[in-house]
Formats: structure tokens, C-alpha cells, sequence
């Protein structure tokens, strides 16, 4: 891995040894990533993004322990989603190439703790362009979906998670469920 992406992977296991809490860990790791964000590709070799056909390419970086931090380069073809998701945990994404797009879902009642009745509504949307910056923190869990529309150019992207990210919510909207998932990833 490059030099840069392991002093960034050794901050952020720093970071969150202190015990501050999400919002201080993507505070203080947001302007770190936006130095990387702005290094574009230079930082990833070739077998480091990686891209697939089927679906949008997770590549892993540093997996670390199950509850230390982790890092991917996705790649992102035209037309390529995740599924609406959230992480449990919190999580700081740069944008190397491409756009970016995010679409937020909001629950219309966080009172309700029943995997099985939770209705969707959708939220804003946001473009990330090479060297955005984007955060995320759980309690209550950012609730998304992330790709490149059909009419874009593929898009790579930096994400750092607050655990090892092998799984994440599903959310099914039409069923009005959330079920937790595994994920895949390259290993590079
Ligand atoms: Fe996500």
C-alpha cells in the first residue's frame, strides 16, 4: 500500500483509540482524506482498483480487525449501485476520478425499532466530484445508496470505516425491511 494511504490507515487506528466518538473521528479524519482525495489515482496501483462487470468493485486496502478501522478503493462502471444500505458504524469517502453520487433515505420514524416496518422516504442526493470529500457517523445509521448513473464515467473512490466493513445493512424498501448482509471485496 502506498505510504500516504498507511500513515492515513495508522491515524485513523489512532483516532479511534481515543474513544472521542463518531462525529470527532470524521472531524478530524475528513480534511486528512481531503489531502489524499486531491493525489488522485497516483495513490492506487493498477490491481488495487480493480473493476467488474457484475457489480461495483470493492477493493480492500487494510482490513484490520473487526472493530478497527478499514480501508477500500471502489470502483464504480456506469450504471453500477450499492444497494440502500447503512454501515453501522462511522466512515469518510474521497473521490479520486469520476462523480460520485450519493441518494439519502430517510425513516419516517425513528421511533420504531422493527426490522420489519421501516418505511423509506427519499432524502437529498449529493454529487461528489474528484477531491469531494463526504462523512457519514451511525446512531441513527446514514441510510443510502451510492453509484454512477448509466450516463457517467466509472468513478474510484477512497472509503474508510470505523470496523472491518465485511457486512452492512440491507434495507428491502419495498418490504419495509433491514437485514444484515455480508460483502464482498478483492483482496489486493
Ligand atoms: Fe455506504
Amino acid at each position: 500500500m502506498d505510504s500516504r494511504l498507511e500513515a492515513f490507515v495508522a491515524e485513523c487506528d489512532c483516532l479511534a483509540r481515543t474513544h472521542a466518538g463518531a462525529g470527532e473521528y470524521v472531524a478530524r479524519a475528513a480534511p486528512r482524506m481531503l489531502d489524499l482525495a486531491a493525489m488522485g489515482l497516483d495513490l492506487l496501483s493498477p490491481e488495487q482498483r480493480r473493476d467488474d462487470p457484475r457489480s461495483y468493485a470493492r477493493n480492500a486496502l487494510h482490513l484490520g480487525s473487526q472493530r478497527g478501522v478499514s480501508l477500500f478503493a471502489l470502483v464504480w462502471r456506469p450504471g453500477q449501485w450499492t444497494p440502500i444500505h447503512d454501515h453501522g458504524t462511522w466512515g469518510v469517502v474521497g473521490v479520486l476520478e469520476g462523480v460520485l453520487e450519493e441518494r439519502s433515505f430517510v425513516p419516517r420514524s425513528y421511533e420504531v425499532d422493527d426490522a420489519d416496518a421501516i418505511e423509506l422516504l427519499p432524502g437529498g442526493i449529493s454529487l461528489l466530484s474528484p477531491g469531494s470529500v463526504s462523512t457519514f457517523v451511525p446512531n441513527p445509521d446514514h441510510i443510502h445508496m451510492t453509484g454512477v448513473p448509466e450516463d457517467r464515467e466509472t468513478a474510484v473512490s477512497l472509503h474508510v470505516y470505523g470496523r472491518l466493513m465485511n457486512s452492512y445493512h440491507f434495507y428491502d424498501r419495498d418490504a419495509g425491511t433491514r437485514r444484515l448482509v455480508a460483502v464482498e471485496h478483492f483482496e489486493s
